[in-house]
């Protein structure tokens, strides 16, 4: 008697899933042409490096892709503009949000925390967001909806957090970006007990901590990182169902034009998690550097070791990917 197993997947699963181990190697090689360069004290040389293999691997996907979030506008980035077309164009219409190194200075002076990151969902599922500043607040999953809001206080915050958690509120820690314009919301913070760990750089991993929090020990993320930052890290979050918010700073008329015609007509809007990231993601990131996240890219005798993380919105799945590369001709090495 035959065990024929009945496998019916939705083509769109297909899609998905084939797609995530693909994106998988898009951040890989991303992460080793960038790790080539760690330590070496050029912040420019490491990214383009990392925007080189990233989009020379993006075009090799079944997909008829177009990067939301890149290295910024078409005069000012080269490559991975916003608006540029990726993929060969055969497969599904999707949005493409990429950061090909997240934390250009922790590479070049190979500083903990460094990642090559990138986000695809479904075509119109991601904030068409200008390369300006975010304010950002998350935290983790398992929360009642709405404990945190962008426009409480910071106290209040702390405060609703350490209750819903069943705690007090200096059993709660917080992470914000260690910038001078932090310094009333670092002290605000202070005051109501709670600890605070300051990063110098890489809040996409920041946001993504609050979702780690028995690994991290983080539970909330507060203040402004970029934009482009903001969306990828609510692309990840919103697969592992934590909460955020993030506004867009448009603080100069040019700002605000600049985002109209990008189809942002309230410059003041709130966007919710779903609303930076909604429909269908899938989330990559690669570590270059040892961190919180990932560990660093491994250059071993005759392998190469990188560290995924991949993570669907569809199924709430995350996969810490461990891969051992041996054919050095993939990555552009001798
Ligand atoms: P880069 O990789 O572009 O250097 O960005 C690193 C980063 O720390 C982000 O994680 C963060 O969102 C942003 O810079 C904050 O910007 P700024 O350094 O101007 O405060």
């Amino acid at each position: 008697m035959s065990h024929k197993t009945d496998i019916t997947v939705h083509p769109r699963e297909v899609i998905e899933r084939i797609l995530s181990m693909e994106l998988v190697r898009v951040t890989e090689r991303a992460a080793v042409s960038a790790a080539r360069l760690r330590g070496h004290g050029d912040e420019k040389a490491a990214d383009q490096a990392a925007v080189d293999a990233m989009r020379r691997e993006l075009n090799r996907l079944p997909i008829d892709g177009r990067i939301v979030i890149g290295e910024g506008e078409r005069d000012e980035a080269p490559m991975l503009f916003i608006g540029e077309k990726v993929g060969n164009g055969s497969g599904p219409k999707v949005d493409i949000a990429v950061d090909p190194l997240e934390g250009t200075t922790l590479c070049a002076k190979d500083m903990p925390g460094a990642i090559a990151v990138m986000a695809m969902a479904q075509a119109g599922s991601l904030l068409y967001a200008p390369d300006v500043y975010m304010d950002k607040i998350a935290i983790g999953p398992g929360y009642p909806q709405g404990i945190v809001d962008l426009d409480a206080s910071p106290a209040d915050n702390i405060n609703a957090l350490a209750k819903a958690k069943g705690v007090r509120p200096q059993d709660i820690a917080a992470l914000i970006m260690d910038r001078p314009r932090h310094a009333q919301l670092i002290e605000e913070v202070r005051k109501t007990g709670a600890s605070i760990r300051l990063i110098t750089d890489g809040d996409v991993a920041g946001v993504i901590f609050t979702a780690m929090q028995h690994e991290t020990n983080i539970d909330i993320y507060l203040g402004i990182g970029g934009a482009p930052e903001g969306v990828l890290a609510a692309a990840a979050l919103r697969c592992v169902g934590g909460q955020m918010q993030g506004r867009l700073i448009l603080d100069t008329p040019e700002k605000v034009e600049r985002a109209k015609t990008m189809g942002i007509m309230d410059p003041h809007k709130k966007y919710e998690m779903n609303e930076l990231a909604s429909g269908d993601v899938i989330v990559s990131a690669t570590g270059v550097t040892d961190g919180g996240l990932l560990s660093g890219v491994r250059f071993g005798h005759g392998v190469i070791e990188t560290e995924t993380l991949v993570y669907r919105s569809i199924t709430g799945t995350v996969r810490k990917i461990k891969a051992e590369h041996r054919q050095f001709e993939k990555f552009n090495l001798d």
